[in-house]
């Protein structure tokens, strides 16, 4: 299903003014939300991809240009309109330069709002731009190749350059696909190790019988097949750094090893008795909860502590929705220059060099909830370009299934719009039955099915969370 009607942002300090013209464009067939301040504006569009704003220019706080400036830096296709008041051209001016489409001066006519509105949508359809908000990207790459600007990953950035030029060893969490091995990648890259090697091991690739040789090397004769002598991963990343990746899945006996490595930063080979120097800076990651498997007895306590001597937390994608656009433009352009580089014909004609993808494709993008996280919604972006073949725009039919059938949920609703109440009321109980609704549903999620977990999450009993899953099934 493709819904055509446009979502719309209506920035303006006078509420009255407001309220009029939020009732008129609803009457015209936009879906209208209204913001009172810059700041408000702003947070809302860190949640919602709109498709216009319209903003009066003087706001007390975060001013019209800036609202124009943070709306296209994080959406290059949506449309901004700003409003002046007299004698204020020269600063209209300044908004366009920011990215604005057009102005209008108060006072206004409706219809001279409605005719720019309508005289935008129609150029913007002729036009896709995006210069603006690649230019942006580039000035964030503080660390090449990680994309991110919301609040979780502005963090992360600032304890990576806090301890990037450090030796210590440092324990990655999160999710599969939240970049747990590009952060252990810019860690190396950014520290003093960088002109030395980054030598990855992924503990669970490997049979456990084969790992500690991996690890460790080994002499010849030591075992079955051990033909030579051989260096291990430890050896190999002499003087530079070593990446454990899902730490979690050692034996108890290579933990015991690499506890010693760690303390001692001295192993074997196997089979050799020769004690070996090492010069390692350790990154290990895991998408377990080590925490609990001490708890459980399931992994070393001494070898988690001298691990999480910095943790380093990846939140999961659906944490930091605001990053979704920058994503996707960062994949957009990756695609791009790949088909380039590969000299791919089809791909070279110009229109393909401007791939965008639609506002409404964007909503259901940042709706879902990305359970394989960056990961997936690069696979996403890669799939949906090949499904638009030579359109320069990806809509919501090239997008997988399951992220077309992405809806807003009444809890991101309610995030976008903060708890507020509408000038024209509101339905209460519907309101509260939607975020118990989706609240319900995102326990259940989280523990498969499980109702006793959810009603234990939702700190309510088993009965009374079957009781309300059939009243909400009514509904
Ligand atoms: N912030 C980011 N910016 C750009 N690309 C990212 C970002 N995070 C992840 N990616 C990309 O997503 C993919 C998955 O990242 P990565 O392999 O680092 O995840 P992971 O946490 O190690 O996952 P797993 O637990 O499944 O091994 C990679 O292609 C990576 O380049
Ligand atoms: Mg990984």
């Amino acid at each position: 299903m493709t819904d055509t009607t446009k979502h719309l942002l209506i920035v303006e300090d006078e509420s009255a003014l407001r309220a009029a013209i939020a009732a008129q464009l609803t009457h015209r067939g936009y879906d209208v939300q209204e913001a009172g301040s810059g700041e408000d504006a702003v947070a809302r569009l860190a949640e919602f991809a709109f498709d216009i704003i319209i903003t009066d220019l003087r706001l007390p706080g975060i001013d019209g240009s800036a609202v124009v400036e943070a709306a296209v830096g994080r959406y290059p296709d949506i449309i901004a309109i700003v409003v002046t008041g007299y004698g204020t051209v020269k600063d209209a001016v300044e908004a366009i330069k920011r990215g604005a489409w057009d102005f209008v001066s108060k006072p206004f006519q409706i219809d001279e709002l409605l005719h720019a509105l309508d005289s935008a949508i129609e150029q913007r359809r002729l036009k896709s731009e995006n210069a603006y908000l690649r230019a942006q990207l580039e000035e964030r790459y503080r660390f090449e190749g990680i994309i991110g600007k919301s609040r979780p990953m502005t963090r992360l950035f600032q304890l990576l350059e806090t301890v990037a030029p450090t030796n210590s060893t440092i324990l990655i969490t999160g999710e599969t696909g939240t970049g747990k091995e590009v952060v252990a990648r810019a860690i190396h890259h950014n520290g003093p190790r960088r002109m030395h090697r980054f030598v990855a091991l992924n503990c669970s690739a490997i049979p456990e019988t084969l790992l500690e040789a991996e690890l460790f090397g080994h002499v010849r004769g030591a075992f079955t097949g051990a033909s030579g002598n051989r260096q291990g991963r430890l050896e190999q990343a002499h003087k530079g750094t070593l990446f454990l990746d899902e730490v979690g899945t050692m034996s108890p006996a290579l933990q015991m090893k690499l506890l010693r490595v760690l303390q001692e930063r001295e192993f074997e080979r196997v089979g050799d008795s020769h004690t070996t120097k090492v010069d390692v800076r350790v990154i290990a990651a895991t998408n377990s909860d080590l925490g609990r498997m001490v708890a459980e007895g399931s992994f070393r306590e001494d070898l988690f502590y001298r691990l999480n001597v910095i943790p380093v937390h990846l939140p999961p994608l659906r944490d930091r929705k605001d990053d979704i656009p920058l994503l996707v433009r960062h994949f957009l352009d990756k695609v791009v220059a790949q088909a380039v580089a590969a000299q791919d014909s089809t791909m070279r004609s110009a229109p393909r060099l401007q791939l965008s993808v639609s506002q409404e494709a964007m909503r259901r993008l940042m709706a879902y909830h990305w359970p394989g996280n960056v990961r997936q919604l690069e696979n996403a972006i890669e799939r949906a370009v090949a499904f638009a073949a030579n359109r320069p725009q990806i809509d919501i039919g090239d997008l997988p299934p399951e992220i077309q059938e992405a809806r807003e949920t009444a809890v991101s609703v309610a995030l976008a719009t903060g708890v507020s109440l509408p000038e024209e009321g509101m339905d209460l109980d519907a309101f509260i039955s939607g975020i118990e609704r989706d609240l319900i549903r995102r326990s259940l999620e989280r523990t498969n099915g499980n109702k006793g977990q959810a009603a234990r999450l939702l700190g309510l009993k088993r009965t009374t969370l079957v009781e309300k899953l059939k009243r909400l099934e009514k509904q």
